[in-house]
């Protein structure tokens, strides 16, 4: 039998079988930066372990494949619905295990929710059952030639994961990794007989948060570790400032040596040498591709000829994002010279605010209302700056794929963007998310603008910076190492 991913001696004694599990992967759909990191780090982690995937059947999923075989039945659980497993593999190998459900899952819209943004009423019983499936493989009932040895679960949606398979009488240790502390997947208490989630349950060291059912809470509390995106994040969710509440919960977690931040990467795409939807290519050795780029963006987003530094911002609309500072900083900036390229979606009252402000500042202020990612990648390659005054951001890809194309960003020091941007080397980092705090770092990218020595000087050390997956990919493999030899929880 020939290998598909060929690793060392020493590697196959450690070898587990490790169900990844993720309400979106950017090979089908992405809302976020967690469609990217769960299409890449199952591929990295492969170098180490069996790992396949497993994803709800959005109509996304279902048009990729014209057949998908059906590999098993889940049975129907309290109010959550019987369903198909489907199993596929993708070009590259990798085994993606698909829950056939079409009344939960074959929508027109996002994982989460309507084209118009609102979320979906029945999330609670779509991702119980994401969730519900991820148990049953641990129990073996789901594929019987292949029970994993260990879980590891995705933000909100994946993570009552753990507490079914504690409910089960599954010992298969889980990790919970966070990929936002905000988004916990809070639901009314009369919700949990319809999950099959027992009332024993329903209390503070369960799943209760508040008084209402909390995904989140539940796969802090029933999973084996839980590590989060960044080292900082991992740090700073043990505080009221940022812990949502949860703080005193992570705070034990951490104690007790079962948090951990781990880093995400950027794969090998994001490479302005190499990637086919650049206008041009270019290199740390020659500028000129870089420039046909800022000419190719400034035309597509109607922006005048201009010399001055082109500000870009690629991101969701909300509030965490600092989207209201970026707009009240707007003024300021084009004052500067400077000029400004936005693609985003999100809350409709930030969209209709940089709609506006692009209808007054024609020439100088381009705004795409949309989510259209081959565009992030030109703003990503044309732009000098790239602004991300974030109140929090557990780690945020876009400021990493950013100093890649030589794009210095502007950033909050928090989270995974104190840890990946060097201030004053690679882009501008401010300590307070405020818009005094903002023009500070928003002045100081300018000044080095002027001097084209020094822009040039950080561009370089920006596009050196290596964000590679296989770091990261060690260290989970480290906190599998510690879950599958921790003790049973709960
Ligand atoms: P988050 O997951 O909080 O949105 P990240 O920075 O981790 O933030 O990841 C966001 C990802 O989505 C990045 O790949 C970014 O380039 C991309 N993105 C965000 N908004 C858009 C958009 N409107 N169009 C294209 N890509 C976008
Ligand atoms: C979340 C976070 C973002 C992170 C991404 C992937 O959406 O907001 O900071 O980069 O998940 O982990």
């Amino acid at each position: 039998m020939t290998l598909k991913h060929p690793v060392g001696a020493g590697d196959l004694q450690s070898q587990h079988k490790i169900l990844f599990v993720t309400p979106e992967m950017s090979d089908y759909v992405k809302a976020g930066g967690l469609g990217d990191v769960a299409a890449a780090l199952p591929r990295a982690m492969r170098r180490h372990h069996d790992v396949r995937v497993l994803i709800p059947g959005y109509r996304d999923v279902l048009s990729r494949h014209a057949d998908i075989p059906v590999i098993g039945r889940l049975p129907a659980a309290s109010g959550l619905p019987a369903c198909d497993l489907g199993c596929v593999e993708t070009l590259d190998g990798l085994t993606v295990y698909v829950i056939l459900c079409s009344e939960l899952y074959d929508r027109e819209g996002s994982p989460y929710g309507d084209g118009a943004g609102s979320d979906w009423r029945d999330n609670d019983v779509r991702f119980a059952r994401l969730s519900l499936a991820a148990a049953e493989f641990a129990s073996g009932v789901a594929d019987p030639d292949w029970c994993p040895d260990l879980l590891h679960l995705n933000d909100w949606p994946a993570a009552l994961a753990p507490a079914y398979a504690t409910w089960r009488g599954t010992t298969t240790r889980s990790i919970l990794t966070i990929h936002n502390l905000a988004y916990q997947g809070l639901f009314g208490q009369e919700r949990i007989s319809g999950l099959g989630i027992p009332d024993c349950a329903f209390h503070l060291d369960g799943v209760e948060f508040y008084g209402k059912l909390s995904f989140l809470k539940a796969g802090i509390s029933y999973a084996s570790h839980v590590t989060t995106v960044s080292a900082t994040y991992a740090s700073e969710i043990t505080t009221p400032e940022f812990g949502c509440g949860l703080e005193g919960l992570l705070r034990i977690r951490a104690d007790q040596g079962r948090l951990s931040g781990i880093l995400n990467g950027i794969d090998e795409s994001w490479d302005p040498r190499t990637d086919p939807h650049l206008a041009s290519p270019f290199d740390v050795n020659d500028w000129s591709g870089k420039h046909i780029n800022a000419d190719h963006v400034r035309q597509a987003f109607g922006l005048a000829v201009s010399r001055g530094p082109l500000f870009a911002v690629v991101s969701r609309l909300v509030h965490q994002k600092g989207i209201d500072l970026t707009i009240e900083a707007t003024e300021t900036i084009l004052r500067q010279g400077g000029q400004i390229v936005v693609t985003g979606r999100g809350d409709v009252r930030f969209e209709e605010q940089l709609r506006k402000l692009a209808a007054h500042y024609p020439g100088r202020l381009g705004v795409r209302i949309g989510f259209d990612e081959t565009e992030a990648r030109k703003m990503f390659a044309g732009s000098d700056f790239l602004l991300m005054p974030s109140r929090f951001e557990p780690c945020g890809l876009s400021q990493m794929y950013a100093q890649r194309f030589g794009t210095l960003p502007i950033a909050a020091r928090t989270g995974g963007l104190a840890d990946t941007v060097e201030d004053g080397v690679t882009g501008f980092l401010f300590e307070e998310a405020s818009l005094a705090g903002l023009l500070s770092a928003v002045y100081r990218a300018v000044d080095t603008y002027r001097s084209q020595r020094r822009l040039k000087h950080m561009r370089r050390a920006a596009m050196k910076r290596s964000f590679g997956w296989e770091r990261s990919a060690k260290q989970y493999h480290m906190v599998y190492r510690r879950a599958l030899s921790s003790p049973a929880t709960a």
